[in-house]
């Protein structure tokens, strides 16, 4: 089974963790994001990973080097020569495989941490006989996602994307079982959306949705990042992570003031130093990050090589690669 990964959207919210890495390749935990989503779809029998890539193709593939090996599945990249939006980036991917393409496949949004039953959408979708069939998660608020409504049978009836309406709502997870003559309906070399183009015109003409239980969430703002770093650590969403403690992973060289405050959540990532005074909470520190003597890192990411110096005070802020924030 091929699944074809979309990891070409710029990841705008997330800057400045995304200024200089594809917001799939920016580290969640101890790893690569998109490992977890590797990670996930060999465990639903993907042996070939396609990404569709358009920013950065170089930083993503040097982020996942052994990865392959690691999760039992071929990686191929190929990346667009401008962004052609979510149907395009398929289509795109889909041409450069050529004879390799299978006729059924999975295409996934690239920023989903999630552990939904995969297997259980391929079976719904063979028997149902559907065109394309789309994982669903209930959510209290559905304004920044895709809306599905189905009837009974799980045929779609509606899809709007982004409706901007705080209601709940079944919602669209980012991952779809595809036939490959959906991709009929997008034109190559074209931007085209599968959420605002393609799907709707497939409404009563072979969509299909299915609910799936199980963990899922978009990391695309700092806010649902931390949230998804905790839910790792906590357990919330099975990986191959092993925490220190409960909502704790500190690196074994990570060198911490024995004065220092650390958690009750926190990363600590590899040649991190914390010195006496500081206190740091629910944060999360990337490989080299340095937090000086009673500084306070709280609700924080910080990309590799940042520095809090002495006595500053850090809070529900996103500090890029290498920068240094005054005391
Ligand atoms: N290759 C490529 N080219 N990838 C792209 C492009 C493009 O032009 N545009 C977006 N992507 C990738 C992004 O990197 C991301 O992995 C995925 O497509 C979805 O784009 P986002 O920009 O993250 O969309 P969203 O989160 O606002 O909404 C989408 O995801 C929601 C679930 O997380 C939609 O699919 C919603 O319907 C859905 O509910
Ligand atoms: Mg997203």
């Amino acid at each position: 089974m091929q699944a074809i990964v979309l990891v070409g959207g710029e990841g705008t919210r997330l800057r400045p963790l995304t200024a200089d890495v594809p917001k799939p390749a920016v580290t969640l935990v101890d790893r690569p994001f998109l490992a977890y989503a590797i990670e996930w779809l060999a465990a639903h029998g993907v042996t070939e990973v396609v990404l569709a890539c358009g920013f950065l193709p170089d930083a993503l593939r040097e982020a996942l080097a052994g990865e392959e090996e690691r999760a039992g599945v071929a990686i191929t990249y190929y990346a667009e020569p401008e962004p052609l939006g979510t149907a395009g980036a398929i289509r795109f991917a889909a041409d450069s495989l050529g004879d390799r393409l299978e006729d059924r496949f999975l295409a996934l949004n690239g920023d989903v941490l999630a552990d939904l039953d995969l297997s259980a959408l391929l079976r719904a979708h063979e028997e149902r006989g559907a065109r394309a069939t789309i994982a669903l998660h209930p959510v209290a608020d559905s304004a920044a996602y895709g809306l599905v409504s189905c009837d009974e049978e799980g045929a779609v009836l509606e899809f709007r994307e982004k409706t901007g309406e705080p209601v709940p709502g079944r919602i669209n997870a980012g991952a779809y079982v595809l036939e490959r003559d959906v991709l009929d309906l997008v034109p190559a070399g074209k931007a085209v959306s599968i959420e605002r183009e393609v799907f709707p015109r497939l409404v009563g003409d072979g969509l299909h949705g299915l609910v799936l239980e199980g963990y899922w969430m978009d990391i695309g703002t700092p806010e649902r990042y931390l949230q998804a770093s905790w839910d790792i650590l906590e357990g919330r969403v099975e990986t191959r992570v092993e925490p220190t403690t409960a909502g704790m992973l500190v690196a074994a060289d990570a060198v911490i003031a024995e004065e220092a405050s650390v958690g009750p959540r926190a990363i600590v990532s590899p040649g991190c130093r914390i010195e006496a005074g500081a206190e740091v909470a629910d944060s999360v520190l990337l490989d080299g990050c340095t937090v000086g003597r009673d500084a306070l890192v709280s609700g924080s990411i910080l990309a590799p090589g940042a520095e809090v110096e002495a006595g500053a005070a850090l809070r529900n802020a996103v500090v890029g690669r290498d920068e240094r924030v005054p005391g």
